[in-house]
């Protein structure tokens, strides 16, 4: 049982895209999984929605928290559940400050034309706090929206800019998402990108990072 969170301080990064896909490919494993949506734009939860009424399976639960219960909330869905996945907003909010207190692993979405110190300072720093509180957090930074043309060599330069500034509390993952319209639409209709079938490429990208994310533990 794990309750794995996405987040970050950066709007639009992937949080939403990775959770829904970690959810679609847990469920497809025969695992029960709740996905728990804390930001309240309430994306995750609109695609479950469509997930729902498309009538896919397998079945994936899905519920809104947002405030001060959010962490008794979470610890009390946790025995209910095999796995619990946290998507959280795109800015430092309560839910997100909440959601590091109670997670075992954090996976931060980040995409190399937009990799700036700054933010992952300040990232390293939350994740510091959080694990004050919550000693079994670890935390880690995906790279989403890799340019899919050969010659932009993105990851491989964010990845030495990473070591080169070794963040305490932040690992860089392995695997890498590039930019693909797959990711785009296999969203819009409630699936992962394994279900939908029409991108063999991004699928096995979704299927690397599933395999870092649950493979080991
Ligand atoms: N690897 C990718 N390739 C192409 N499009 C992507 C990729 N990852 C995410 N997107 C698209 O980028 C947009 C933002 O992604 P997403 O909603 O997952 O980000 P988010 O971090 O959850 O945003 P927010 O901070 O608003 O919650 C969406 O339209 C999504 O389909
Ligand atoms: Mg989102």
């Amino acid at each position: 049982m794990s309750i794995v969170l996405f987040g970050g301080e950066k709007g639009g990064t992937g949080k939403t895209t990775l959770a829904t896909n970690m959810a679609a490919m847990l469920a497809l494993q025969g695992k029960d999984v709740l996905l728990l949506d804390t930001d309240r734009q309430g994306t995750a939860s609109f695609w479950a929605t469509v997930r729902e009424d498309s009538e896919i399976e397998p079945r994936i639960a899905s519920v809104q928290k947002f405030g001060k219960g959010l962490a008794s909330q979470v610890r009390d869905l946790a025995e209910r559940y095999d796995e619990i996945i946290i998507d959280a907003g795109g800015r430092d909010s309560m839910e997100l400050r909440y959601s590091l207190g109670v997670s075992d692993r954090v996976y931060i979405p980040v995409q190399p034309f937009q990799f700036d110190i700054w933010t992952i300072r300040q990232m390293d720093e939350l994740v510091e706090m959080a694990q004050g509180l919550n000693e079994n957090l670890q935390a880690f930074i995906v790279l989403n929206r890799v340019s899919t043309n050969p010659a932009v060599r993105e990851d491989l330069e964010t990845r030495e800019f990473f070591e080169k500034e070794e963040f305490q509390h932040l690992s860089l993952l392995d695997s890498v998402l590039r930019d693909r319209i797959a990711f785009r639409k296999s969203g819009r209709d409630g699936l992962s990108v394994v279900e939908w079938k029409q991108d063999k490429k991004a699928a096995d990208e979704m299927n690397q990072l599933y395999k870092e994310v649950y493979g080991g533990y």
